[in-house]
């Protein structure tokens, strides 16, 4: 093909992109030009967690930090290239997040199936929703709306200006869910997908010398024994999930609470009473009236918990590409495409 012929394609193409992602998302979006897609992902992220439930967390988190950069279009996905070395992925905040291996391989189903046609951006929010509710027993469950497109702008800068730090003070904290026009009782309510999977030690480094009133002094010691073991070690985000020998030594008073796997529940909610959660932004929802309110609520009803919790999901996942971004179904989740 000539250069401008090829030129006028890319236009065509990209004009097309950009006036679907105007489009309304539909729970049957795919019936027709891809049925049964949310079956093949399931099918992965099932035996994906059967054989290691840690990337359930992973596909949680995912969601979150996707949809709180440019909207959910995959940008997190995108791998640094030399034109551009400084994706989202690469962004200091975005430590530990896990997953896109089975992203690629859920895309790479996909593809077979229906190439071209469903959007990675779409793919993260059905895995996202399918780790969430099997590691919840189907307790946390909602319709995904689909019809997503997946951008073309991925930036390290726009992570680190969008996403919380585990720093952060509760006005900090409420400042950045408004900003995505979430509210205190949405913060707390999302706080709790920290029931589940485990963080960086350098992520919870002042929780090491926090006094007594913000963090139990024995999960303090657990803590900094077990960051003291290496450089950056990683430890679980629910002392349920803790190591029963670090618990026995240390708050043996937990050990019946233990649990042999993790399980996205309310458990946060009664950690974070009992002052042993990992992030200073987990305790600080107890400094603001509202907020440790919510705490309380969502630790005495855990299934309104579940419900409050698939609904902020749905909410997570609506969050839209800036207006007049681009728009593409992404053949590989990693790169954009090549026109
Ligand atoms: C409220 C502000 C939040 C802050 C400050 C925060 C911070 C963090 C940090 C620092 C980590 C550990 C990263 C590491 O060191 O490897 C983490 C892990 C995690 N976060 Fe959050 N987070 C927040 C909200 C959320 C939300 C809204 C969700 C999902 C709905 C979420 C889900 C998770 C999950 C599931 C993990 C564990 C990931 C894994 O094990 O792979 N977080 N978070």
């Amino acid at each position: 093909m000539k250069a401008t012929a090829m030129m006028v394609v890319a236009l065509v193409v990209m004009v097309a992109a950009a006036v679907a992602g105007s489009k309304e998302l539909s729970v049957d979006y795919y019936k027709k030009s891809c049925p049964g897609v949310e079956n093949v992902v399931k099918y992965h992220v099932a035996k994906a967690l059967k054989a290691n439930r840690k990337d359930g967390a992973a596909l949680v988190r995912l969601i979150f930090h996707d949809c709180f950069v440019r909207g959910c279009d995959a940008s997190v996905l995108l791998d640094p290239t030399p034109a551009n070395p400084h994706t989202e992925k690469t962004a200091p905040i975005n430590i530990g997040l896990a997953a896109f291996e089975l992203i690629d391989e859920i895309k790479a189903a996909v593809e077979e199936r229906c190439p071209g046609t469903v959007s990675c951006a779409d793919i993260v929010i059905y895995a996202a929703r399918d780790a969430a509710s099997l590691l919840s027993n189907g307790h946390v469950h909602f319709d995904v709306l689909a019809g997503r497109l997946d951008g073309v702008v991925s930036r390290a800068s726009d992570a680190q200006r969008d996403l919380p730090d585990s720093t952060f003070t509760i006005s900090e904290l409420i400042r950045n869910f408004r900003r995505k026009n979430f509210t205190i009782e949405e913060l707390v309510i999302l706080s709790g997908a920290h029931a589940i999977g485990v963080g960086h030690c350098s992520s919870l480094r002042a929780r090491l010398t926090a006094p007594p009133e913000q963090i139990l002094p024995a999960y303090r010691a657990l803590l900094a024994g077990k960051c003291a073991a290496g450089p950056d070690p990683i430890v679980p985000n629910n002392v349920r999930d803790e190591d029963p020998a670090a618990v026995a030594a240390t708050i043996p008073s937990f050990l019946p609470k233990l649990r042999k796997l993790e399980f996205l529940d309310n458990s946060y909610y009664h950690n974070n009473l009992a002052r042993i959660v990992t992030f200073n932004s987990d305790w600080q929802l107890l400094t603001e009236k509202e907020a440790r309110g919510h705490v309380r609520e969502y630790a005495e009803n855990g299934t309104l918990w579940d419900e409050d919790f698939s609904d902020s999901l749905v909410k997570l996942s609506k969050l839209p590409l800036p207006p007049k971004a681009k728009g593409e179904i992404r053949h590989h989740c990693r790169r954009v495409n090549a026109y």
